[in-house]
């Protein structure tokens, strides 16, 4: 039976986003953000953590609304507030080991560091903590406009719950993080949207282009739930910053499908949806060692059997480009011209 709402834990109230509360605000809105762009389908649970409850939580079905709300809407729950036992075990089935924020946050600092030329633009590390930069950030380089820090593309591989892009609460400790303490990769583009955006049109814009310039994949669908729910929250929590208002269920929409998108369900090791490469038929019957009888065999995937990223049978998961191209791209695409400089 699935766990009910009540006797939730003190950590578990400040940092699970119950599902509930998304459908509550319109049930339309959870079933997009369970959706798979490339497939059409829902994402899969992709982990036998939930199987006890029943055949439709088995590790190859889609995540459906009714499987996570009502009774059951504390089944899914963010790592920091998972039982001790469930979490040892997804770090030896999937090495799922979360980084502290003060981590994310120092290897965040080098890519910016990396990106304007300059040490500790949105902050100082400071022990477990950092102090975070007073004043408006400063873009000294024409090229280097703040438009263009907004547009530059950030991808957390394996996310996770993405704490690299988001940091809405402390990944280990479960504590609330205030937005203007924030250090994920989208947290510092809405930190520039805000200094330099006057006008609520522009700010709407800026806004937007900074979520379509984070990416994360990952293979566990609970976590691409989880790191959903986050940067969607994460976003609500801005614009009430700004608007001191709920954002409209129409704008949400589009925000939740522009989230969609960019969180996506894959595995990373083969860029194809999960489970999704399969056997084929061997259409070359053998002729036995007893003459007349014919063995029908099977091939496997030949991606999977050769160990190339190229030749994979299952169904490669698309992208959008939001800002070049405006359409859907394999991602797999986007690792070719890396290939040309060695094997990856
Ligand atoms: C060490 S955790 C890192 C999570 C997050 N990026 C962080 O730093 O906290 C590794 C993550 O990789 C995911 N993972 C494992 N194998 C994967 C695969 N083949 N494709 C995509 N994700 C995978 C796990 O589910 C887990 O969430």
């Amino acid at each position: 039976m699935a766990p009910n709402s009540e006797n939730r834990s003190e950590i578990e109230k400040r940092i699970d986003i119950i599902e509930d509360d998304i459908a509550k605000i319109n049930p339309r809105l959870l079933k997009l953000l369970l959706k798979d762009k490339t497939t059409g389908k829902n994402i899969l649970w992709c982990t036998k953590d939930y199987e006890e409850y029943g055949p439709e939580y088995d590790e190859h079905s889609q995540i459906f609304v009714e499987l996570i709300t009502c009774g059951n809407s504390r089944v899914i729950q963010p790592r920091a507030a998972k039982a001790k036992a469930v979490q040892e075990m997804r770090i030896r089935k999937r090495a799922e080991v979360f980084t502290p924020s003060w981590i994310c946050n120092a290897q965040n600092n080098q890519v910016d560091e990396a990106w304007f030329g300059r040490l500790n633009v949105f902050n100082t590390p400071n022990g477990t903590r950092w102090i975070t930069s007073s004043g408006n950030i400063e873009f000294f380089d024409k090229k280097k406009t703040w438009q263009a820090y907004v547009d530059a593309k950030r991808l957390e591989i394996t996310c996770g719950e993405a704490p690299y892009l988001v940091s809405r609460y402390d990944t280990t400790t479960g504590d609330l993080v205030p937005i203007y303490e924030r250090i994920g990769l989208f947290d510092r583009k809405m930190r520039v949207v805000n200094e330099n955006c006057t006008d609520d049109e522009s700010w709407i814009k800026w806004s937007k282009r900074a979520l379509q310039s984070v990416y994360g994949y990952e293979f566990q669908g609970d976590s691409v739930l989880i790191a959903r729910e986050n940067l969607l929250y994460d976003y609500i929590d801005y614009y009430k910053g700004r608007f001191n208002e709920e954002p409209t269920f129409e704008f949400l929409k589009e925000i939740a499908n522009i989230i969609v998108w960019n969180i996506w369900q894959m595995d990373g090791l083969k860029c194809v949806v999960p489970y999704s490469c399969h056997e084929t038929e061997n259409t070359n019957y053998q002729i036995t060692l007893f003459d007349n009888i014919e063995e029908k065999g099977t091939n496997p995937c030949p991606g999977c059997e050769k160990n190339d990223l190229l030749s994979h049978n299952g169904i490669y998961c698309r992208v959008f480009d939001w800002t070049n191209l405006k359409k859907s791209i394999p991602f797999v695409s986007l690792l070719q011209g890396g290939m040309k400089h060695g094997k990856i």
